[in-house]
């Protein structure tokens, strides 16, 4: 028996239903590394700069259209994906007639919720008091378009982000959220990299329609492996949080059977990620994903090398997905070694990219073949 590879497992290709590709010379490098962990599509976030706030036309000044971002993509590499589905932005300027023609042309699948300020790019965002019962979601809930939530709620007055009671994700969840559902029964939402028991609950509760994305660095990590030795690398938005959360999102994502939790990695490279005066958010995971989200569910006490492990992680990282969405799971597959790798630094044009585990100075358990 060669101890390097004690298990393999065969899986479908996998989809990543969140991630940041962003653009320029070194979206092509980012593309590869997805390409490159047997992952076989993705969801490719629009809070580029400008933002993809149009469906159609040309690139312009102030704005990419979904048409023209993923024109782009599939030139720099995503042509070799099996499907690529880029949201909207949601802006002051998005209006129903966009979402209806979007949706009859069928170049408009998804639509991304940002809070106003509150991440990376989101500055263009409306805020959900002012979308809710509104005829923009109500297009999108007559035409079947996903609505993409980056569901934080920011306190109108100081930095309360990470109050001991409540942050800003608890404060959405259980402030706007009920009141999205009422309004909008038939809407289908993903609701983005959940990170608190209070929005995995939630998004249990709810009928089939509703699902959500989970990050392998939610699943691993908490606010204590970001503070102890200020692993800077860890800083994403939202910020991991507390043991009890980690354990609710691992229960959610590694229960049997389930189809309402599927990966999306939020894999959010920066060339710039220390700055003078803090941090950029984003935690990159391009190469390493599948990896990461092994060595999570075997934490949360799933055996992989059964058939009970096998089927629950894959349901996770390959089938609950593509499903949610309505396109097809892959035919093709990939291979995981349970063995010892180590991830290098992504070189870009603009720069090298540091993976999530060389910047935690981790060894991964696993390896794709
Ligand atoms: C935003 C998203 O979800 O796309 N949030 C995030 O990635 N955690 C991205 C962003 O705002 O940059
Ligand atoms: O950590 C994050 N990084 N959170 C976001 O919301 C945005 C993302 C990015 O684009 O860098
Ligand atoms: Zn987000
Ligand atoms: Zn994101």
């Amino acid at each position: 028996l060669n101890p390097s590879h004690l298990m393999t497992l065969t899986l479908p290709k996998w989809f990543d239903l969140h991630t940041h590709f962003r653009q320029g010379p070194a979206m092509a490098d980012y593309l590869k590394a997805h390409l490159n962990m047997g992952c076989a599509g993705a969801l490719a976030m629009p809070n580029t700069q400008p933002p993809v706030s149009r469906v159609s036309g040309s690139a312009q000044p102030d704005s990419w259209s979904i048409e023209s971002y993923s024109a782009d993509l599939k030139a720099a590499g995503a042509g070799n994906f099996e499907h690529l589905i880029v949201p909207l932005y949601l802006t002051r300027q998005t209006t129903a007639q966009m979402i209806r023609d979007g949706a009859t042309s069928g170049i408009l699948r998804a639509c991304k919720y940002y809070p106003p300020h509150g991440t990376t790019n989101a500055e263009h965002g409306m805020p959900m008091d002012d979308l809710i019962g509104g005829e923009v979601l109500r297009a999108m809930e007559d035409h079947g378009i996903i609505l993409c939530i980056h569901g934080e709620q920011h306190a109108l007055s100081g930095p309360d982000y990470l109050d001991a009671t409540q942050n800003a994700e608890t404060r959405f969840y259980r402030e706007r959220m009920p009141r999205l559902i009422e309004a909008h029964p038939r809407l289908r939402i993903v609701c983005e990299h959940i990170t608190t028991r209070t929005a995995a609950e939630f998004v249990a509760s709810t009928p089939d329609h509703i699902g959500a994305t989970i990050t392998p660095q939610h699943l691993l990590y908490t606010l204590g492996h970001l503070i102890q030795g200020l692993k800077y690398h860890l800083f994403c938005l939202p910020v991991v949080k507390f043991q009890d959360d980690r354990a609710a999102l691992r229960e959610q994502a590694t229960q049997p059977g389930q189809s309402k939790f599927f990966a999306g990695t939020d894999s959010a490279p920066h060339t710039t990620k220390a700055t003078p005066c803090g941090c950029a958010a984003g935690c990159f995971t391009g190469g390493i994903a599948p990896q990461l989200y092994a060595m999570a569910f075997e934490e949360a006490g799933l055996d992989l090398s059964t058939t009970e492990g096998q089927s629950a992680f894959t349901n996770f990282l390959c089938l609950n997905g593509p499903a949610f969405y309505q396109f097809p799971a892959s035919t093709q597959t990939f291979q995981m070694h349970k063995a010892p790798s180590q991830a290098s630094l992504l070189d870009t044009p603009n720069g090298p990219v540091t993976p999530l585990s060389v910047g935690l100075g981790i060894e991964l358990t696993w390896q794709i073949a």
